[in-house]
């Protein structure tokens, strides 16, 4: 089996301090027959377990252990190493190098590479079960994960397993072929982005994403289920192309997207304001669940439970955004990407769609199985010229192909 995506790329392997250390080994020898070029850094606590002796035979250059050491520098500075790699894999990560950068802590040559580096980085995790289930480790992997297109680090294992210490369940470092395969992706994500190095440069795009919370009094209200995670996704990978993102969200409790304005909002009237009040802009992208209904007045104290039972609501329909900006018009964006959630006929239901609210494309989204919260999504992109059957993808990768194809249609391929 070949492995093209590999051959002359520059892969910094970090190894940290755990018994998996060993099979770091293995995956330098994969990358090397596959092509691809290894430095390594090796940690104190990794050096414990494999020697730099090994490493350096094996990638055929010094293996770098410290931060200030004269002779290591003056080969090549740490930023310059950082940047020289067109990934950097972490193999083992372990917990204390995962907690240092969610934290962006910089205090030994490993954690100030993963802070410096421009490039992608993979974690390949390996520790004692209980650690991994711990709630510090869970929250700072998710947080890792969650910082962009730019910055998120993507994630291989662990595996599921008995562990070296006795202990079973997850925590076993993936085995270097996975490593592998995971290294070939994520790099031919990188070539696909970077081959046309920030096409949506100069254009504005508007994103709205999440649901919208509509008040009853104050302390309920009206919402959509929504997690928001789908339109950050696309918000971040618009502005990975060099895009100007203005995010209009609703509630949802994430982080902002680096490199991305985030606006946020509450009610569909406000989410309307700030849509139109971003405009003008290239790419409108509505991603939001926007309350279909709001309360006619909103009670200005708690309603209390009556004898007479439960009040009854008279509710009023809100704008509907999409259709509005969708609207001929000197201010119109030239792409206006509206989303369809629909449990049964996708195509019909979003072709529907698109001519009712005048949008350009429609991303028909088959809620039928689990999608709210989820991290997949299937997707069933459709405009005027036909529909496009997308497989299953993480909403990351739905993020990204969208943004591919948004990218495209403003700069065609040759
Ligand atoms: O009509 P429906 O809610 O199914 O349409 C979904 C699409 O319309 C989504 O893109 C959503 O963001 C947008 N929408 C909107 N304003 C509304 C309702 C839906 O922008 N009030």
């Amino acid at each position: 089996m070949t492995f093209p995506v590999l051959t002359s790329r520059k892969i910094l392997l970090i190894v940290g301090g755990g018994i998996a250390a060993y099979k770091a080994l293995e995956l330098v020898r994969l990358l090397k027959k596959a092509g691809a070029e290894v430095r390594a850094v090796l940690t104190e606590g990794g050096a414990a377990f494999v020697t730099p002796l090994s490493l350096a035979a094996l990638t055929g250059h010094p293996v770098r252990m410290g931060l200030f050491l004269p002779d290591e520098e003056t080969t090549m500075g740490h930023i310059e190493l950082s940047r020289w790699a067109d990934l950097v894999v972490v193999a083992p990560a372990t917990a204390g190098l995962i907690g240092k950068a969610a934290n962006g802590l910089a205090d030994d040559l490993a954690s100030t590479t993963l802070l410096a580096t421009d490039k992608r980085v993979l974690l390949a995790p390996a520790m004692n079960v209980r650690m991994w289930q711990h709630p510090a480790v869970q929250a700072n992997v998710a947080r890792l994960q969650g910082f962009g297109d730019l910055h998120g680090m993507a994630v291989v294992g662990p595996d599921d397993g008995e562990m070296a210490c006795g202990e079973f369940g997850p925590g076993r470092m993936a085995e270097p072929a996975a490593i592998l395969t995971a290294i070939e992706d994520l790099l031919e994500d990188t070539v696909a982005v970077g081959q046309v190095a920030r096409p949506l440069a100069g254009r504005h795009a508007v994103v709205t994403a999440g649901p919208t919370f509509e008040p009853i009094d104050p302390v309920r209200g009206l919402t959509n289920r929504s997690s928001g995670k789908q339109g950050y996704a696309i918000a971040a990978a618009l502005a990975a192309r060099g895009a100007t993102v203005t995010l209009v969200s609703g509630p949802t409790g994430l982080p902002a997207p680096a490199g991305v304005t985030r606006l946020e909002v509450e009610t569909a009237l406000q989410m309307q304001a700030a849509t139109g009040a971003a405009l003008p802009a290239d790419i409108a992208v509505l991603s939001a669940a926007v309350a279909d209904w709001r309360v006619d007045t909103v009670a200005g104290g708690k309603i209390k439970k009556a004898p007479g039972g439960p009040p009854t609501l008279s509710l009023i329909e809100n704008p509907d955004i999409l259709a509005g900006i969708a609207a001929p018009g000197p201010m119109r964006p030239a792409l206006v990407i509206g989303f369809a959630a629909e449990t049964t006929d996708l195509e019909a239901n979003a072709r529907a769609k698109l001519s009712r609210k005048g949008c350009d494309w429609i991303v028909g989204n088959d809620v039928s199985a689990d999608v709210f919260g989820a991290d997949g999504n299937t997707v069933l992109l459709v405009s005027a010229g036909g529909a496009e059957a997308w497989p299953r993808l993480s909403k990351t990768e739905v993020a990204s192909r969208l943004a591919d194809r948004i990218a495209e249609h403003f700069v065609p391929k040759a």
